[in-house]
Formats: structure tokens, sequence, C-alpha cells
């Protein structure tokens, strides 16, 4: 990464020696604008403005050049000035971008910010405008515009609004695995049968804090609980969001985790926050099931991103599946597969008009094999599959003729990487089956290893 502030004192250098001696009035005005308030923008640790939407990937730094004139050619030949109308240049039309998000809080914690590189931009392109010898100019042979080092795709994925959106497919739709103790909102008093419920969840509050009400009532607003709650760290607590290491998150270590030891007078001991730990709900989540994965892999990408460790659009993790409340069971897995090994199904669906098998498959789960020799998990409908999975009638799960892929991780990718995919080395066999795809545990579609053609 260049140090703006290094750069920042070379510009002046190079700025104040050649090019004052016969600068005109026009110029010496933009020089001064440049010098004064694009500078400061330029030299500046803080991020820019377009940190209200943008988590890394793209700073409005990015756009300028270590001098007055090259910065301008940059963005003029880039199309980000327009020469004619000056106040409709794109650039200030992204510094502008800010006023339209709909998030209010997020638009007034920017506001000054924005505010003050709005009229520092419309400013000094105004007075470039107003310098015919600059508007004639033309960058030297082998110019480099400033922009954005990372490609466009890049800078779509680091958004805040597609990171939220992440996190509500692959975490906050698994909140009901946590209900009642740490989901108070999903509690409603009119029901009658949440009145235990309720009174459990209000005791574990009393008795272990707020950290209890892990779930707030929207998903912007946990998971910024969440953030910050994660920059606290101690040596009797991993942090909620483990950046460096996502597997060692205790979002995801306490689910996975037992109850505490009893002590003598049959109490729990006091839970551990750190290795090896204990939780108060007891053993929710299994090491490799589907929520794990959909839960590690978004933190996984969430520390990416806010780490800036995506380059290039091949770095991007596909992030494209969405949870249903569709299940899947395979019986009879042969004694060779360990129990805890995982498992990956593909569901792929009869095209009737090619008459044959989709390529593509249209949702997948991952879990571990039992002591009773089942493998078991919610369905995840993928890609631009996944917008209609949620409109009524229209799933792409409709009744009819399907193939499951079975795929063994018996080469332990998944210990490595939690949140790969297994290719055709894992493939152990296919199952065909006509499914209904109704929703809920107890109507599961059930499949027999035994049926499996290699
Ligand atoms: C209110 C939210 C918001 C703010 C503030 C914002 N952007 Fe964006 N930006 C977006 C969205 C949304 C997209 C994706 C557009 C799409 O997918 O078509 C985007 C995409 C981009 C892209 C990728 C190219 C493209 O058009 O998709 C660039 C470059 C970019 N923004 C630059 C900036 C810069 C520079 C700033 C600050 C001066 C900024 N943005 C501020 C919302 C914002
Ligand atoms: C039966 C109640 C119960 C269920 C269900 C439950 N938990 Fe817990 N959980 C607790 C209690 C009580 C604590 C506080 C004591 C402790 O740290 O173990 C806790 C603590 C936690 C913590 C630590 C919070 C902190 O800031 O220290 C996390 C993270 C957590 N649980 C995650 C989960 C997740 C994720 C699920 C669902 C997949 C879940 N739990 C299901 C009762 C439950």
């Amino acid at each position: 990464m260049r140090t703006p502030s290094a750069i920042g004192s070379l510009v002046f250098l190079a700025l104040c020696v050649p090019v004052c001696a016969d600068e005109t009035a026009n110029d010496a005005a933009a020089i001064a604008v440049f010098n004064e308030r694009i500078m400061p923008i330029f030299r500046s640790p803080k991020p820019s403005s377009c940190v209200q939407c943008h988590l890394a990937a793209v700073d409005l730094k990015n756009y300028i050049k270590p001098s007055h004139e090259e910065t301008f050619l940059s963005l003029r030949d880039q199309g980000l000035i327009d020469v004619k109308s000056p106040k409709e240049s794109k650039i200030l039309n992204l510094i502008h971008m800010g006023e339209k998000d709909a998030d209010k809080r997020s638009r007034l914690i920017h506001e000054k910010t924005r505010k003050a590189e709005f009229d520092a931009f419309a400013a000094w392109i105004e007075a470039c405008c107003n310098d015919d010898e600059l508007l004639k100019r033309q960058p030297a042979d082998g110019f480099e515009p400033a922009r954005p080092e990372h490609p466009d795709a890049v800078i779509r994925h680091a958004r805040k609004s597609r990171v939220v959106d992440s996190f509500v497919r692959n975490v906050w739709s698994q909140r009901m695995r946590c209900f009642p103790c740490h989901t108070p909102h999903e509690i409603d008093a009119d029901n009658p049968q949440h009145k235990k419920p309720a009174e459990r969840q209000l005791e574990l509050v009393k008795k272990f804090g707020q950290k209890v009400n892990l779930f707030q009532d929207t998903p912007e607003k946990t998971l910024q609980q969440w953030i910050v709650n994660s920059r606290i760290s101690s040596k009797r607590h991993l942090p909620m969001l483990n950046l460096e290491d996502p597997r060692k998150s205790l979002l995801i270590l306490k689910p996975t985790a037992k109850l505490p030891a009893k002590k003598e007078d049959g109490e729990f001991e006091k839970p551990s926050s750190v290795e090896p730990v204990s939780h108060m709900g007891g053993l929710k989540i299994h090491v490799d099931d589907q929520s794990y994965k959909a839960i590690v892999a978004w933190i996984q990408d969430y520390s990416n991103v806010v780490g800036n460790r995506y380059k290039s659009v091949d770095d991007l993790p596909a992030d494209n599946w969405q949870p249903t409340l569709r299940m899947l069971r395979m019986k009879d897995c042969p004694e060779t597969w360990p129990v805890g090994t995982p498992v990956q199904l593909f569901v792929h669906q009869w095209d009737e008009q090619r008459a044959t098998w989709n390529a593509d498959a249209t949702a997948f789960t991952q879990g571990t094999v039992t002591p009773k020799r089942i493998v078991n998990g919610s369905l995840f409908v993928f890609g631009s599959n996944a917008d209609s999975a949620t409109s009524d009638g229209n799933s792409p799960l409709a009744a009819g003729r399907y193939r499951i892929s079975v795929y063994v991780d018996q080469r332990h990718r998944i210990a490595e990487d939690p949140t790969a995919m297994l290719d055709e080395r894992d493939l152990k066999g296919d199952i065909n089956l006509q499914a209904k795809w109704l929703e809920g545990f107890k109507q599961a579609e059930i499949i027999s290893f035994g049926d499996a053609a290699e």
C-alpha cells in the first residue's frame, strides 16, 4: 500500500518547483483548492465517506493522484469529470451516494465527511473547468489513471449491504436453533406455547446477564452488536467473531460445545469461554453440519472482506446459497465411513425437455455420519434459484424427479477448509428419488445409500 503522507510530501515538492513559474491565474486558483481541500482528504489516515457502504476495496483516495494536474487528467479521462457540466460529474455522484442510503443512522454518521468531500471536489472541479489551458492538456505517454486497485466485482462484494444480506442467509436464518435462550424477540407473549420458554429465557438472563440476548430484533442490530463485542478481547473470553481464525469464534464454539462438568454438589461449573469451551445451552450444532458450514463460511468471508484480502474475482467465494426448511436424510451409510465423516448431498433436478439430469445442482446439504449411520441436513438452495426460494409456490424444489449425488470427505478437505465443496474425486454414488420436498423435520425426504448407483 502507498502511504498517503509520504506521497503527500513528495507532491508538495513536485508542485512548487517547476509549475509555479508560469501558471495562469486560473491555474493558481485550481491548484490552491487542490492543495487546501483535496490533499487533506488524500493524506488523511481516516477512511472517506465511501466506508458508509463499502467495508473495503474502495476509497475516495484511490481516485486522487499526487498532483493537481494528474488528478484532473485521470478523472477526466475516466469519464468521472464532466467538463461541459462540472456539477454533473460522476465523481460527485459517487460522493453523493451516501445521501440516498435508506439507513438514516448511517447517513447521519457520515454526513459531515461526505459534505466536506463533496464541497471540496465541487469547488476544485469548477476551478479546473475554468482553466482553458488545463482542459486542453493531454496526459503523457504511459500515464496511469488513478482508480481502486480492485476490480469492480471485488468492490461490489465488499459492500456492507452484501455482507449483511449474506449474514441474513447464513447466520440469522439459523437463529431458531438457539430458541428460546438467545432469541428474546422470537418469543410471542400471546402464544400460550411460549409461556414456559419465555420464563426460562428470563431466568437465563437473570443468571448470566444481557449476553444471553444474543439475537437482537433485526439482523443489522445483531451484527452491529457482535462486531462491537468482538473488539473486546480478554484472556477469559474468545471474541464472538474471530477474524484471525473464524473457527475459533465464540459464535460457533459455544453451540458446538457440551455442558460444563458438574461439581460434587450437582451444580454445573462455570461455563468456559476459552478453549476448551463449554456452553450452558449444551450441544446445539454439530461440527461440519450445514449450520456449522454456513456460519463458518460467513465469518470467513466477513474476515476476508474487512481484512481486504480479496484481490481478484477468482478469490471471491460463491456466497450464493439460501436456507430452506426442507430436510434430506440418508440412511445406511457404509461402515467404511467413520462416525463424524462429513458428507455432502447435492440435489440435481430432472430436466424434462432435455431428458437428462441438470448438471448444476439445485440445492445441497452437509452433515456428518452419526452412530446410527445416518446423514441429515436441511437444504440450501443455490444461486439464482435462491431468489425464488422464498416466494410462495415458486420453489426451485418443486415436487418431481431428483438425483442425489453423494460426496464423502475421506480426504479430510473439510478439516482444512470448512467452507470447501467436495468434487468428483469424493463422489461415492447417485440415488434417484421422487421427492415432494415438504417443509419440516417430520416430512424429510429419506433415501438409503443402499440404493446408490456408482
Ligand atoms: C449509499 C451507499 C454507497 C456509498 C456511500 C458509496 N457507494 Fe459505491 N456502490 C454502492 C452500491 C450499491 C454499488 C453496487 C452497484 C451495483 O451492484 O450495480 C456500488 C459500487 C461501486 C463501485 C463498483 C462499480 C459499480 O458501479 O458497480 C465503485 C467503484 C464504487 N461503488 C465507488 C464508490 C466510491 C468511490 C464511493 C465514495 C465516494 C462510494 N462508492 C460510495 C453503494 C454506495
Ligand atoms: C437452552 C438454552 C440455550 C440454547 C438453545 C443455546 N444457548 Fe448459547 N448460551 C446459553 C447460556 C445460558 C449461555 C451463557 C452461559 C455460557 O456462556 O455458556 C450461552 C452462551 C452462548 C454464547 C456466549 C455469549 C457471550 O457473549 O459470552 C454464545 C456465542 C452462544 N451461547 C451461542 C449459541 C448459539 C449460536 C446457539 C444456537 C445454535 C445457542 N447458543 C443455543 C444457553 C443456550
